[in-house]
């Protein structure tokens, strides 16, 4: 018995997501749906000849087979398209951000709870091994208080890349290095560490002159555990190298680079510490140079938890709500940007962010 999905939205991440569901033993892709037929039909005949196609969200929500629905559109999409999923009483798997505002974010996670039907959000990094190991340490106080968390992206995107949709370029539309790309690992942080107290940011633009958007951002937070960290992320540092996840406590240190251990050490040394250091894959693609070299693993990862949580009927790995602070952090790094100061959370003004 597997799981029927739909993606709406067929452009550049959508094979990922077709691929992803395809290599799940537990899911099927039974529809797609894109304003543009032509990519709509592009992605049936790649990936999943016998799914329907459509043009219109609606006729999408109306098919039957369709039980959970990945939402792929641009990112100041997402609100009115999870909206429209959870009235038709579908699961929902949204790429992150969740949306461009707290105010949308709150209306779509109280959209699907009061139609009891599960919202999950694409931070699909969290669940690479590395990230599990980490978590579950700090679960367990192998860290001792943690001191510094700290996200390093040195990445590479072309000037082509901001030009091959309209929404890549457009800000308000969530195109910046922080919201777009940072985001990923601004969630880790916080999945991590925990909310934040205060966060100081400066973008500046450092290599696509042609765009009006930030393509640098180096970011520091106070977390509300104490612990202080930085965000240093950039689509501007060709050719790009693999990210880095710093975490270290008074009894212990880990730092993940794309998706293994490139040090794993603890005053306590266990047994199991030896398997722990060669978790994860130090192979894996992770979009440092390009988007499209990126493995489908975690988001497949993300695909069969949501499988196995309607057969549970449990609430998914990574909730929306669970996601909400990384947003918030990202806004109030914006916001920070703007004014030229720290900015204390919870975020007071979003409204002035995009304005
Ligand atoms: N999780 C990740 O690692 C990751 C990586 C890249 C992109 N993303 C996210 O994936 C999303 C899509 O990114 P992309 O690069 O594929 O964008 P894209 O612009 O290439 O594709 C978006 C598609 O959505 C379609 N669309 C827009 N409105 C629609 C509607 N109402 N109904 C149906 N289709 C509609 C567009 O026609 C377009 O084909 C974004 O939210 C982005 O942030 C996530």
């Amino acid at each position: 018995m597997t799981v029927g999905f739909g993606i709406v939205g067929a452009g550049m991440i959508s094979g990922l997501h077709a691929d992803a569901i395809r290599n799940s033993t537990k899911a099927e892709l039974v529809a797609i749906c894109d304003l543009d037929e032509a990519r709509a039909r592009k992605l049936a005949t790649d990936h999943a000849p016998d799914a329907n196609v459509y043009t219109r969200l609606d006729d999408l929500l109306a098919d039957p087979r369709v039980e959970v629905v990945n939402i792929v559109t641009p990112n100041h999409l997402h609100a009115d398209a999870v909206l429209a999923a959870a009235a038709a009483g579908k699961h929902v798997l949204c790429e992150k951000p969740p949306a461009m505002s707290l105010a949308d974010t709150d209306r779509m996670i109280d959209a699907c709870a009061q139609a009891g039907r599960l919202f999950g959000i694409f931070v699909q990094s969290r669940l690479r091994e590395p990230i599990q190991q980490m978590k579950r340490a700090l679960d367990e106080g192998r860290f001792g208080r943690v001191l510094r968390a700290d996200a390093v992206m040195k990445w590479y995107r072309s000037t082509e890349y901001y030009h091959t949709d309209a929404w890549r370029s457009d800000r308000r539309s969530g195109a910046g290095v922080t919201i777009q790309h940072a985001f990923h690992y601004i969630d880790l942080l916080q999945y991590l560490v925990g909310p934040a107290a205060t966060v100081e940011a400066q973008m500046v633009n450092l290599a696509h002159p042609d765009v009006k958007l930030e393509d640098t951002l180096d970011a520091r937070i106070l977390f509300e555990c104490g612990a202080i960290g930085t965000v240093a992320a950039s689509t501007a540092l060709w050719p790009g190298s693999d990210v880095r996840i710093e975490i270290y406590g008074q009894r212990g240190a880990a730092v993940m680079r794309g998706a293994a251990f490139s040090l794993w050490k603890f005053q306590d040394e266990r047994p199991e510490d030896d398997a722990i250091r060669k978790a994860g894959d130090p192979h894996q693609a992770t979009a440092a140079g390009s988007p499209t070299a990126l493995a489908s693993i975690d988001h497949q990862r993300v695909i069969d938890d949501c499988v196995d949580a309607v057969a549970e009927g449990r609430e998914v790995v990574i909730p929306c709500t669970s996601v909400r602070p990384t947003l918030e952090m990202a806004l109030a790094m914006y916001q920070s940007d703007r004014l030229h100061r720290p900015v204390d959370l919870p975020l007071i003004d979003e409204i002035s962010i995009w304005q």
